[in-house]
């Protein structure tokens, strides 16, 4: 570690997620001591600043987690003076070039170890790989790169994504990030399944009856329309948020916990899944509403997104794997954005306890009585279980009671941000929480089909208001699989 330099690029610097996700995350790790004593942070975008300039601009939007804790401003201090920049396009093996020199300087004589996060649209990913590849890769160390999603759009695309990288990186250098495994609850889910033995035994299609897999936002995509109305929800949360926690609920017992190890569980559950059916997929657009004196504007309301927009801002879809764990098992999932509230959750709702003896005794229907474990990814993470419990007292009355683990009652230190834990791990060279190609590539397949005759049938999506709890379709898409949404009951 003395003799070796990390340096870190994040190439988008003046956008969005590097202001409020990337350099937030490294300034942690710092304050932490996760990284190595010779680091150094780039920031490359094409906006024209000076070092100070980007220092002033990281230090506004850094939000400082640990503020309340002592020494802060002295180590954000520290922190910022191994922040550096450099403005260049992205297409400019020239600029890079340029960079290259900026790195070496920092590097003197030592091993050079550099990772570059690509924090920019996907029309650049190739353009930058190129040059950074060619003109800015470390000669003495290793050198690797940091995708963000959208990996295309579909199939075809995203094979293509994967040709045009493979010409200047090999597999082993590319991290395709998806920051909802970085979360502390979708981690916690394989601690959760595999080492409690009231647990795995009950994971499968003989004691559970439906996964839901709910993620929703009380806001709309201000300010993102142009980005979004390109993928629609489906492309932005489904096929990669959602289906990988999927995969992670549902996979098998991996070998060890090693990254090839999990990751090919992972591939060959999503390999055993049906392409999804238009006839399975509900898809919802929101419309302007008025609440309480204010009014909330509608998706096709931003003035990034064409007025006739049929992009969905909201899906629900049914999911089957066909293996013998999961045969006839419904996994439904729902997305959805200005919605009621926000939060994510993975619902997992049991059967029916045969012959119950006490069914008389329930004060409501007994469908309703079912157990119920639910992970909370966010807010508040937690993991509760619904029970069937007596009501104290001489009569004989059930109720429905959780046993209730909350984060914050139990673990009161702050939980890391997800891009803490990628960035790290990225770092360390740990590729377990990272997207596989051929992962990649069974994602894509599951959804390519159904997108494609979405798009081609320019099927309407159903309208909702600002705010509310989501189309209506998605109540009957549930009824039809035996469901009721564990988040509305
Ligand atoms: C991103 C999506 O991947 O995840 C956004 O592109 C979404 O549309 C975001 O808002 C949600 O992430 P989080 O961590 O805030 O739940």
């Amino acid at each position: 570690e003395e003799d070796s330099t990390l340096s870190i690029t994040v190439v988008g610097a003046s956008g969005d997620l590097a202001k409020k996700k990337i350099f937030p995350a490294l300034f942690a790790l710092y304050y932490e001591d996760c990284l190595p004593k010779n680091f150094v942070v780039f920031g490359y975008s094409r906006t024209k600043m000076n070092d100070e300039e980007l220092r002033n601009m990281i230090s506004r939007t850094l939000t400082c987690r640990i503020d309340k804790r002592e020494n802060c401003d002295n180590k954000m201090a520290q922190f910022l003076k191994r922040c550096f920049y450099h403005s260049g396009q992205y297409n400019s093996e020239e600029h890079f070039q340029e960079l290259n020199c900026k790195l070496k300087e920092k590097e003197g004589s030592r091993l050079s170890n550099r990772l570059f996060y690509l924090s920019i649209p996907p029309n650049i990913f190739v353009d930058v790989v190129r040059c950074a590849s060619t003109k800015a890769s470390s000669t003495t160390g290793w050198t690797r790169v940091i995708v963000e999603k959208p990996f295309g759009r579909n199939s075809e695309s995203s094979s293509e994504l994967t040709r045009c990288l493979k010409q200047y990186l090999t597999e082993d250098q590319i991290f395709r990030i998806d920051h909802y495994l970085g979360k502390e609850l979708v981690e916690n889910l394989s601690v959760l399944r595999f080492s409690n033995l009231v647990f795995e035994p009950l994971w499968s299609r003989n004691y559970i009856r439906n996964v839901q897999l709910i993620f929703s936002e009380d806001f709309g995509t201000e300010g993102r329309g142009g980005y979004f109305d390109n993928y629609g929800i489906i492309r932005d949360i489904m096929q990669n948020h959602l289906l990988q926690i999927l995969a992670l609920f549902a996979m098998e017992t991996p070998v060890s916990l090693d990254a090839e190890d999990v990751r090919n569980e992972k591939v060959k559950v999503l390999r055993s899944m049906r392409p999804l059916q238009l006839e399975d997929v509900v898809v919802g657009q929101y419309k302007g509403h008025s609440k309480g004196g204010k009014s909330y504007p509608g998706y096709t309301d931003d003035p990034t997104v064409p007025s006739n927009s049929a992009t969905p801002t909201f899906a629900a879809a049914a999911l089957f794997i066909n293996n013998a764990r999961w045969d006839g098992v419904p996994f439904l999932m729902k997305a959805g954005k200005a919605l009621h509230t926000k939060r994510a959750e993975i619902i997992v709702q049991f059967r029916h306890v045969p012959g119950n003896l006490f069914k008389r005794n329930f004060a409501t229907d007994l469908d309703k009585a079912t157990n119920e474990l639910v992970l909370r990814v966010q807010p508040d993470e937690a993991i509760y279980l619904k029970i069937n419990n007596k009501v104290p007292g001489l009569g004989m009355r059930l109720d429905r009671s959780d046993l209730n683990l909350l984060y914050k009652a139990r673990y009161p230190r702050e939980i890391p941000d997800a891009y803490e834990r990628l960035l790290l791990d990225a770092i360390e060279g740990e590729r377990r929480l990272f997207i596989r190609r051929d992962e990649l590539d069974a994602a894509w397949s599951l959804f390519t089909p159904m997108l494609k005759e979405l798009e081609e049938r320019k099927i309407a999506p159903e309208l909702y208001p600002y705010g509310s709890r989501g189309p209506v379709g998605a109540h009957y898409l549930a009824a039809k699989h035996n469901v009721r949404w564990g988040d509305l009951t």
